[in-house]
């Protein structure tokens, strides 16, 4: 990457703790434009999202960042109960974020990406780190969507590894499996972030501890949603190997890969995202191209996936960044 190139960024986002690092981070970050957050149902309703996307920006002082609500239910299969388990009741580990100031803008989510998107043709990275809806009704809004952006970076699905959710779904693709199989069933300049690098990159307690120190307007805010997240991750045991309580940074990973693919290995191949049944929301890639039996994997252009990256590249690049 160019040391003097501005992306100009969307999250397409449902905050959520690791969400909130995503969003700390394009806010800090230098060669970051932030356009504007679009809310999702995930983590918590569509509302909370939206409040909580508000707060947020106002408590990081970019209380003039556009937030545009979105989806407040799955395409096609019921809503599931939102984690308050892994996010707390308020999405944010229970922190009791200020009531926001500011309003939503009028357009919806997806209209806002599509407006956005003809505005800024070719120059936006949208970064999705929630259930696809919104990117699927933009695409079915406007067709040549695709066309118009940059690039799409998603958080969701596992390749390589077992579910967050299931033994075989990630979070965010169980969250809509319809929405996530239509957006690739199309051409885009996409990229997947799944848990396959996204649990590689772990911030410790002592991190955290560190940031809250060293950033008064980012570490404060993280340092105290993330005690939740870290607690849960102990409690499920899913820091059993770690050196110390911690947790990983799905959705700022995400945005981290929006600003320098050159630290993430990839595989590419056709994705279909299980909709229903015992294994839904299950990422599957044709990453040998092979013609199978069966043909769900035909007409259907490549996406990439990353199975690695530079985790110590990554991890600095979000500390470093807020402080
Ligand atoms: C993803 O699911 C959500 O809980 C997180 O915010 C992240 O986007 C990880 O599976
Ligand atoms: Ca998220």
């Amino acid at each position: 990457m160019n040391n003097s190139t501005v992306h100009k960024l969307i999250i397409d986002t449902d905050p959520g703790i690791d969400d909130a690092m995503a969003i700390a981070l394009a806010c800090a970050h230098p060669q970051i434009e932030l356009l504007g957050l679009t809310t999702v149902f995930g983590n918590v309703s569509v509302d909370l999202a939206t409040r909580n996307a508000l707060s947020i920006l106002e408590q990081f002082g970019f209380a003039d960042t556009p937030v545009a609500t979105g989806a407040a239910r799955p395409l096609v299969q019921k809503p599931l109960p939102h984690p308050d388990f892994v996010h707390g009741q308020d999405g944010m580990g229970n922190i009791e974020l200020p009531a926001p100031e500011g309003k939503a803008q009028a357009l919806d989510a997806a209209d806002f990406i599509i407006e956005q998107a003809n505005a800024h043709a070719g120059q936006i990275s949208l970064v999705a780190v929630g259930p696809l809806t919104n990117i699927a009704l933009a695409l079915q809004r406007d067709p040549q969507l695709p066309l118009k952006l940059e690039k799409l970076v998603v958080m969701g699905g596992a390749l390589d590894e077992p579910g967050n959710v299931s033994p075989v779904a990630e979070a965010n693709f169980l969250g809509d499996p319809h929405a996530a199989d239509k957006v690739f069933a199309v051409e885009w300049p996409a990229t997947i972030v799944g848990l396959d690098v996204t649990h590689k990159v772990l911030l410790f307690d002592s991190d955290m501890d560190e940031l809250q120190q060293r950033s008064a307007i980012y570490g404060d805010l993280l340092r105290r949603s993330s005690r939740f997240y870290i607690d849960f991750y102990s409690t499920t045991g899913a820091a059993r190997d770690y050196p110390e309580p911690g947790c990983a940074m799905h959705d700022a990973a995400a945005v981290v890969c929006a600003l320098h693919p050159e630290w993430f290995e990839t595989v590419s191949g056709v994705v279909r995202v299980v909709e229903d049944g015992v294994a839904a929301g299950q990422l599957t890639m044709n990453r040998r191209g092979y013609r199978y039996l069966l043909d769900h994997w035909e007409g259907r252009p490549a996406t990439s996936a990353c199975v690695d990256l530079q985790v110590d590249a990554v991890k600095s690049c979000f500390i470093n960044s807020l402080c």
